[in-house]
């Protein structure tokens, strides 16, 4: 997180409203602000108290008591905690801001391209509540795509996926626009349920979110050096059989049935986006290859298994966790 600036007026500012994570833009000093999306409340309160949010609120998953409770405002992509998401805009903002109030200029958010009425209505809702002023919503694959650099304005198919924690859209644009679209509610945060779920049903053995998503960032990391698949890994949690704290140790080729089933899936929403491309915009893809942008693209498996299923080079963008915010960057400027 990063200290309260001393701007002589309000910045206009932009939010990466991300299930993993809250970004917040300007557009003189790029990424203010880099905090996990979730928030601890006091669960007793008659109004809720927030306890901590963001980066301090991230150890207190699955540690609480049952007068806490900690909320994230996302799932899957989209708004589901209201009051969650208002708090946390609160409380980026004002770590961002300090106590002034956010520039009567319009804030800018991204917002999956699927999003509906409802759903962008809440978050409007929300950051709204939070002071954020007037509120744009722009498509989070047209921000990443801005963000990686791609000419997206030009008469040229450029296809992007934009592989988040919660949602991974494929899309291909053309002269500013989304040509073909298709949004899977899928991402590293489902890749961490089906790890949890695979040691618990396979081996009787329970891991919390925390431990499954550093286990993830592991295996990741096994693929990315080319480390050797046969290695043990250390795995902390609770066993169902004896019901003790316990260790299990398994080998990374262990987990490869469980990120190929989960990777499929996004491969299939890559391949109908393809599908349901003409033929001249699939050309230019021929040409200038498949973009994969958001956190999840830095599992390697996953380029490799997109580019075994369509034949097309595929490249991840450069620090594709940060893509949408430097486009939303871009917008801001202009
Ligand atoms: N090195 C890595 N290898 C694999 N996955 C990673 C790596 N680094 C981050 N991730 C994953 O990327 C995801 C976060 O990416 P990102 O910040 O783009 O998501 P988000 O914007 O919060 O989510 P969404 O846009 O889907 O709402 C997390 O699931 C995280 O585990
Ligand atoms: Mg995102």
């Amino acid at each position: 997180m990063l200290s309260t600036l001393s701007w002589k007026s309000s910045p206009r500012l932009a939010f990466d409203v991300g299930t993993a994570n809250l970004r917040v833009i300007s557009s003189e000093g790029g990424v203010l602000f880099d905090e996990p999306s979730i928030c601890c409340f006091q669960a007793d309160a008659p109004r809720s108290v927030l306890v901590a949010a963001g980066t301090k609120a991230l150890p207190m998953t699955d540690r609480t008591h049952p007068r806490l409770r900690v909320d994230r405002p996302l799932r899957r992509g989209v708004l589901q905690d209201l009051n969650a998401a208002r708090a946390l805009f609160r409380y980026a903002s004002e770590c961002v801001l300090g106590r002034r109030r956010c520039s009567s200029k319009s804030t800018l958010i991204g917002v999956p391209a699927d999003a509906t009425q409802a759903e962008q209505r809440a978050l409007m809702t929300a950051a709204r509540d939070a002071n954020l002023g007037t509120i744009q919503l722009v498509s989070e694959p047209i921000l990443a795509a801005i963000g990686a650099r791609l000419p997206i304005m030009e008469a040229t198919g450029c296809m992007l996926v934009e592989c988040g924690a919660g949602t991974t859209e494929a899309v291909v644009i053309s002269l500013g626009s989304a040509c073909v679209r298709r949004t899977v509610r899928v991402g590293g945060d489902s890749l961490d349920q089906a790890i949890g779920d695979f040691l618990h049903f396979r081996y009787k053995f329970l891991i919390g979110e925390q431990t499954a998503e550093k286990l993830k960032l592991e295996l990741a990391n096994i693929h990315s050096t080319g480390s050797d698949e046969n290695g043990q890994i250390e795995i902390r949690g609770r066993s169902i059989e004896t019901g003790m704290p316990g260790i299990l140790l398994l080998p990374g080729h262990a987990f490869g049935e469980v990120l190929t089933k989960h990777f499929a899936l996004i491969v299939g929403a890559v391949v109908n986006t393809l599908n349901e491309t003409p033929p001249e915009l699939s050309l230019d893809i021929l040409d200038r290859g498949i973009i994969l942008t958001g956190g999840s693209a830095l599992f390697p498996l996953l380029a490799q298994m997109i580019g075994e299923a369509t034949g097309l080079n595929v490249i991840v963008a450069e620090d594709p966790r940060y893509c949408v915010a430097r486009g939303l960057q871009e917008m801001l400027a202009h």
